[in-house]
């Protein structure tokens, strides 16, 4: 089935009415939202839904987690209108949903039996904490590294502390150094890809860090794929919002390796498209 009409076809993009049934604290300023929706639960590492808040907008999430058949839950900053009315909710309110979309990491064929570096920052770790949940299991060998500006902002630090009991090394950076390494968190990135032998790295999160660690990765000829933000408002290759170079990240992502990164120059990591459709700098 063609990716770029897999939302037609599945019926993903049909909007189903549902409602929260679970609501959490990850941060000051960053909740997990559970929700009923068996098209989302049975979502890959590296989708996206479109959560829909009545009355306020509707708004792209990575998604968090997913049973495979009753619910799929999102992690979700407060930095306006929608993401503040969400925060707002409770446990039993409605809200809307349309998706799975977009690829997944690993293109299609998942990540199984390969030595993995994982890289994050902020909400970036959603789709990678889902992915090393699914795949660690897998014969995958993962090391995990988070970056934020202080201890605060780690999202999930404990989820992924658990995860060192299943096999996985996981490494923190903050830029006040009150958790783990001191600094950016393309640091012990560097390290880790100078010392050590990986099949890929993927990065999730501000794209200035995904720049660099695609560079590094590109120097020391690893394979790579980020995962792509930008303004999306159909979710499904028609209005354009999502535009970089001749990529469309809502379809053609919003997993990209390096080669279609590299086709992005002078975009990816400085520019992104406003509700207009002008191209403005990356804030
Ligand atoms: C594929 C994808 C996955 C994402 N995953 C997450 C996630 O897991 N957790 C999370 O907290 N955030 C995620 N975001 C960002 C999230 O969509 C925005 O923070 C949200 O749309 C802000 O809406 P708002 O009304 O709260 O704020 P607004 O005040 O409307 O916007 C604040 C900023 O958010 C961005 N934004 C606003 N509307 C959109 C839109 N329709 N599409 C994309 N960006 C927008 C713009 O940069 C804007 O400047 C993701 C975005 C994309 C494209
Ligand atoms: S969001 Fe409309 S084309 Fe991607």
């Amino acid at each position: 089935m063609s990716r770029r009409l897999s939302g037609y076809r599945t019926g993903a993009n049909r909007l189903r009415v549902t409602r929260l049934v679970d609501v959490k604290p990850v941060s000051p300023t960053v909740k997990s939202f559970r929700l009923k929706d068996s098209k989302c639960a049975g979502a890959k590492p590296g989708q996206f839904l479109m959560l829909w808040i009545p009355g306020v907008d509707e708004i792209p999430l990575s998604i968090l987690d997913g049973d495979g058949r009753e619910w799929v839950s999102v992690a979700v900053k407060n930095v306006g209108a929608a993401s503040c009315a969400l925060h707002n909710a409770k446990v039993g309110d409605v809200v809307g949903v349309r998706g799975p979309f977009g690829n997944s990491f690993g293109n299609g064929s998942g990540v199984s039996g390969r030595r993995l570096l994982l890289v994050a920052g902020g909400t970036g770790v959603a789709p990678l904490l889902f992915l090393v949940r699914r795949f660690l299991p897998k014969r995958v060998s993962a090391a995990f590294v988070l970056g934020a500006g202080t201890k605060d902002e780690l999202l999930f630090l404990d989820d992924l502390e658990g995860l060192k009991k299943k096999g996985m090394r996981f490494f923190a950076a903050t830029e006040d150094g009150s958790c783990g390494a001191l600094g950016l968190c393309t640091e012990p990135v560097e390290r880790l890809l100078t010392e050590e032998h990986f099949d890929l790295v993927l990065a999730c999160g501000p794209e200035p860090m995904r720049l660099r660690v695609l560079e590094l990765a590109e120097k020391l000829g690893v394979e790579f794929q980020a995962s792509l933000e930008r303004l999306m408002r159909c979710a499904m290759g028609l209005c354009g919002s999502c535009v970089v170079g001749k990529y469309r990240v809502c379809v053609d992502g919003p997993v990209f390796n390096s080669s279609q990164l590299r086709e992005m120059k002078g975009e990816f990591g400085f520019s992104k498209r406003d509700f207009s459709g002008r191209k403005i700098p990356l804030g």
